[in-house]
């Protein structure tokens, strides 16, 4: 097996107890964290996300890994028959931080957060985590995650992001309500009022795009909503269900 394919299988494939640890090179969090907790079904309610068809994906450029994107690295994605539109790490980056700087976060009830990328690899992220706030060094880490499978706290063993086995359902709560977001939507819905209508303890999983073009092609959906009659990028859609959840939930 080549080293490509084999990375990429053990990407796909990698067990819990075989990570390689290594440690996050910043803004760690520090309060103790069980991310297995955050994978038991919410019994009181809680929302679960997943950013799907995400472009993270790793190659050498001249001596070193580098996460791929359009602004820096255009000419080796065209010398590599790539369209270097479909490499927008920054809209996975901006996704994170709308969800998890959200009061609705803070509040704790982000229950799980999986990225889903473009290269058919899951990511769990620790709804903990502080992710770094410059695209930079996002993408230092990111690289670091897709080389080690895994990355710890500086402090302790906490998982703040990992690999893990696919499918996503297998991470999500039973009997959760699962709504994918589309601008191409046939249903446009206000948010606030299509979320009351679900069970308070209903747990609710948004799957969201984090690419530039094209819609979410998922299976595991319940619904597909548009939440607005304008194409919005993926981080106001989450501002939008973000919102709605803090308004259901009396968060202020
Ligand atoms: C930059 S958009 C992707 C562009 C793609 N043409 C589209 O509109 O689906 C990123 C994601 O934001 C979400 N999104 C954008 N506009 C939306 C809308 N009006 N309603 C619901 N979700 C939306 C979708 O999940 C979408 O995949």
């Amino acid at each position: 097996m080549g080293g490509k394919e084999k990375r990429k299988r053990e990407a796909e494939e990698v067990a819990e107890d075989s990570e390689e640890e290594v440690v996050a090179e910043e803004e760690a969090s520090t309060a103790p964290i069980d991310v297995e907790k955050s994978l038991a079904p919410a019994d009181d309610g809680g929302v679960w996300f997943v950013l799907e068809k995400a472009s993270l994906e790793a190659a050498k450029v001249g001596k070193n890994y580098q996460l791929l994107n359009c602004d820096d690295h255009a000419n080796f994605l065209r010398k590599h028959k790539r369209d270097p539109a479909q490499y927008r790490p920054d809209i996975t980056h901006q996704a994170l931080l709308a969800i998890l700087d959200s009061p609705m976060n803070k509040a704790g009830k982000l229950k799980g957060l999986y990225v889903h990328t473009e290269k058919n690899v899951l990511i769990q992220i620790n709804p903990h985590i502080r992710i770094p706030r410059t695209f930079k060094r996002f993408c230092g880490l990111m690289v670091q995650l897709l080389q080690k499978l895994v990355i710890r706290a500086t402090n302790g063993p906490d998982k703040l992001m990992k690999v893990v086995k696919q499918p996503v359902t297998r991470h999500l709560p039973l009997g959760a309500r699962r709504i994918g977001m589309s601008y191409s939507a046939p249903k446009v819905v206000q948010l606030r009022e299509y979320i009351t209508a679900s069970k308070e303890t209903t747990p609710l999983v948004f799957v969201v795009g984090a690419m530039s073009h094209g819609k979410i092609e998922v299976d595991y959906i319940d619904d597909l909503v548009a939440v607005s009659q304008y194409p919005l990028s993926a981080m106001w859609a989450i501002a939008r269900i973000c919102n709605s959840l803090e308004s259901q939930w009396n968060i202020v």
